[in-house]
């Protein structure tokens, strides 16, 4: 005789596989049971006409983060965690970031106090390495990797944050040898130095200007580069934020060379076009991310790499900047789009949007949803099967999902910290009704059930997907005419 904490009765199960029709029971927050069960739980949910979806894993946020210049995200662990959960995420992956001079132990060890208190989800957190000198990626890094925090994230432009190639290339090498999955913010920054000169010197400020400095070229090219160095090296590597067609198409190249490189979008690239950067006065800083939203065509591209499975994650790159002193007027009253802080946010919106849009218009089924919002991000972050799945053994981590559950997004009934959402007004058609974490009910009829800080921090395996491929390129391919020992 089993004895349950909790059953979920009468849902159908949907993994990135199958859709079953089975009651679920759990026990000391995993999942034990699968199938037709009798014995009753110490607490019952039916689950009748719902969708019982794996929760969902954001694997691109940024939470009380600092910026280099001093700005802080308007959302701490606890706002942030608690709308990521509204929306039907269980874990979050956000980023401890390094500022240059920082030891990453440092880092890490701030970010950990941040969240120990506040989260009410499980987290884990991904490096920001800005300083990729040899005691960094030669001492430090190699022991956080030890230590559970198993991929980072570098940066191609950014003054305070860029690495050049040379740079890049002993990241690749260390991220290699310890078998840490590599994320890259790929936008070319000298390009974007020089039109942003250029649009200043002529007097274009306004934030529209934003998007035409971050060209699609830039971005195109940079993520040209960064696969060509993950390629010289054997080294996977997952492209963030991808905006563009032309950068999406980079991705497929080197997916059909059989490389292990990986790509993200997020929800501002499907619903939110340049026309949304062109507000009167300064709204449309409310707008600017890096790279920035395109057109509708690139909605459309976007739409089919997430359909064609080109991109492996569906993260909310959540950087909340409110539209104020604080956050995108930090820089003055009306500044030049040059100092707006870059970022939107999104943690709540990335599953009922997607689900809407995707799911719920037809261009793609649950099990495509379930593997873009949490199993692929499980398997490529070095969380599955632990996370991201519905399977015995695994985290009772659960979001029951009314597809028939309408709600209108405002900055109001979003539970982050936030004076606006860039969806304000849009409808989203199928919602989480009852989120569970490790077995914990953390919303339940539109309400948190938890205490801040029940969250717990995740310490992960070595990615599978960071494994190179060990197929190296003639010109370091041993049999050839290079000696490939020093990687
Ligand atoms: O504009 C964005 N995406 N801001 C957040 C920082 C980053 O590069 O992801
Ligand atoms: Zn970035
Ligand atoms: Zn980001």
């Amino acid at each position: 005789m089993e004895n349950y904490d909790l059953v979920i009765r009468n849902g159908v199960t949907a993994t990135h596989k199958e859709s079953v029709k089975q009651d679920i029971g759990i026990r000391g927050g995993k999942i034990v049971t699968l199938g037709e069960i009798e014995e009753k739980g110490t607490r019952e949910i039916d689950a009748e006409g719902l969708l019982v979806l794996p929760g969902g894993i954001d694997a691109h946020c940024h939470i009380e983060q600092k910026s280099s210049s001093g700005i802080m995200t308007a959302d701490d662990f606890y706002s942030g965690s608690v709308s990521a959960a509204f929306g039907g995420t269980t874990t979050l992956l956000p980023f401890a970031a390094q500022h240059r001079g920082q030891s990453l132990r440092q880092v890490v060890d701030e970010y950990m106090a941040c969240a120990k208190p506040k989260s009410v989800i499980d987290y884990g957190f991904h490096l920001i390495i800005s300083d990729a000198s040899d005691a960094i990626i030669g001492q430090e890094l190699p022991a956080m990797i030890e230590d559970g925090i198993t991929s980072f994230k570098i940066y191609m432009t950014y003054d305070d944050l860029k690495l050049d190639d040379y740079e890049i290339l002993n990241v690749l090498a260390a991220a290699r040898r310890e078998q840490a999955m590599v994320m890259i913010h790929a936008e070319n920054h000298d390009v974007i130095r020089w039109i942003t000169e250029k649009l200043l010197e002529q007097g274009k400020g306004a934030p529209k200007y934003h998007a035409v400095a971050h060209a699609r070229i830039a971005e195109r090219e940079a993520t040209h580069r960064a696969i060509s160095l993950a390629e010289l090296l054997d080294t996977p590597m997952l492209v963030v934020h991808v905006s563009s067609e032309a950068a999406l198409n980079e991705i497929r190249r080197a997916q059909k060379r059989g490389l292990k490189i990986y790509g993200e979008t997020c929800p501002q690239y499907l619903f939110l076009t340049i026309d949304d950067l062109d507000k009167d006065g300064m709204d449309g800083a409310m707008f600017c991310c890096s790279p920035p939203p395109r057109d509708t065509a690139s909605q459309e591209a976007i739409w089919e790499g997430l359909i064609d499975g080109s991109f492996t994650v569906f993260s909310s790159d959540h950087a909340p900047y409110r539209y104020d002193g604080s956050g995108k007027l930090a820089a003055g009253p009306e500044p030049t789009f040059d100092k707006i802080a870059n970022g939107v946010p999104g943690l709540e919106i990335r599953m009922p949007l997607l689900f809407s849009e995707g799911v719920g218009k037809g261009r793609m089924d649950i099990h495509r949803f379930v593997e873009l919002t949490a199993t692929n991000a499980a398997k490529t972050y070095g969380l599955y099967p632990r996370k991201g799945t519905i399977a015995i053994g695994s985290d009772a981590d659960i979001a029951l999902w009314d597809a028939q559950k309408e709600v209108k997004i405002t900055a109001e009934n979003i539970h982050d910290n936030m004076d606006y959402t860039p969806y304000e007004g849009r409808i989203a058609k199928g919602w989480p009704t009852t989120v569970i974490s490790r077995g914990r009910i953390v919303i339940e009829n539109e309400e948190l059930k938890v205490e801040r800080g029940s969250g717990q921090y995740l310490k992960r395996e070595r990615p599978e997907a960071a494994k190179p491929t060990g197929r190296l390129v003639p010109e370091i391919d041993p049999k050839t005419n290079f000696d490939a020992k020093f990687i």
